[in-house]
């Protein structure tokens, strides 16, 4: 469903993501993990069409970004870091406009919305999003993508800004939208979300995937015996020594 072989993208003279390939199976939650800075953003948009690689190829469903983009962008969601909705638009007026440019059935969209809503506890679609608080907009950016229920996700940190319930509920939507056949890929520094959610991970530093697998394979490469995802995480991206600098400070 994705596959990534060979990306690259360049800044100028930074090489933020230095040749990544990848594969997501059908129905899988792929957790993509990494520190600040790591090149889990720039993959994602290489992924969605948003940033053209410097090399490499895309593939989603089977197509080519290069040679397929908008059909791809019709089939896929995508929930990016920071939450972008029109300010001069009422919610509601966001939702209809997404409808329309991606031809949504609209009884079936209609009704799905709804029951979005009703999930996330957003009853302010005829408020303008200019006066909605980062979660606010947030869920409602969540709800433009599930209202589709398309074949592939992507979530860059979705869980940033949202309140208990709303990460409860948004993280059991994805696994029942994944076991009824969607694909979703993810990124997150929540480790707890990761750990329980996906199916398998990979583990990007420095623009270089380091680790890939579930966390039973990814526990195997832990050199210091580390069963939970945190520790192996700082081991294998190299940020362990936490104790000691807590000491220094
Ligand atoms: N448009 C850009 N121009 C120049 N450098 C960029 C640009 N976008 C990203 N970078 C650089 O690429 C690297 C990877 O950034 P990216 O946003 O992909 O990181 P990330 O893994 O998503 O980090 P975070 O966890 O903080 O969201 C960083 O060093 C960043 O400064
Ligand atoms: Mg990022």
């Amino acid at each position: 469903m994705i596959e990534a072989k060979g990306l690259v993208k360049k800044f100028g003279d930074f090489m933020a993501v230095r040749g990544i390939d990848l594969k997501v199976l059908p129905g899988e939650i792929y957790g993509f993990l990494g520190p600040n800075g790591a090149g889990k953003t720039t993959t994602i948009r290489m992924l969605t069409g948003t940033l053209k690689p410097s090399s490499g190829e895309v593939r989603i469903l089977g197509m080519r970004m290069d040679e397929s983009e908008i059909e791809i962008k019709r089939s896929i969601g995508v929930v990016p870091d920071e939450p972008k909705i029109y300010e001069n638009l009422k919610g509601r007026e966001f939702l209809e406009f997404i409808m329309d440019i991606f031809k949504c059935p609209r009884s079936e969209t209609l009704s799905r919305l709804s029951e979005l809503c009703e999930a996330f506890g957003v009853d302010y679609l005829d408020n303008f999003a200019g006066e909605y608080s980062h979660g606010m907009k947030q869920k409602l950016m969540v709800i433009s993508v599930l209202m589709r229920k398309p074949r592939v996700i992507f979530l860059d940190e979705p869980t940033v800004g949202l309140d208990a319930r709303s990460a409860k509920i948004l993280k059991l939507l994805l696994r029942k939208y994944a076991d009824e056949g969607s694909t979703i890929f993810m990124t997150t520094h929540v480790l707890e979300v990761a750990e329980k959610m996906c199916d398998r991970i990979g583990i990007i530093n420095e623009g270089l995937l380091i680790a890939e697998g579930t966390l039973d394979e990814l526990r195997q490469l832990s050199k210091e015996g580390h069963k939970n995802l945190e520790d192996l995480f700082l081991e294998l991206t190299g940020q362990g020594k936490v104790d000691e600098i807590i000491q220094a400070l």
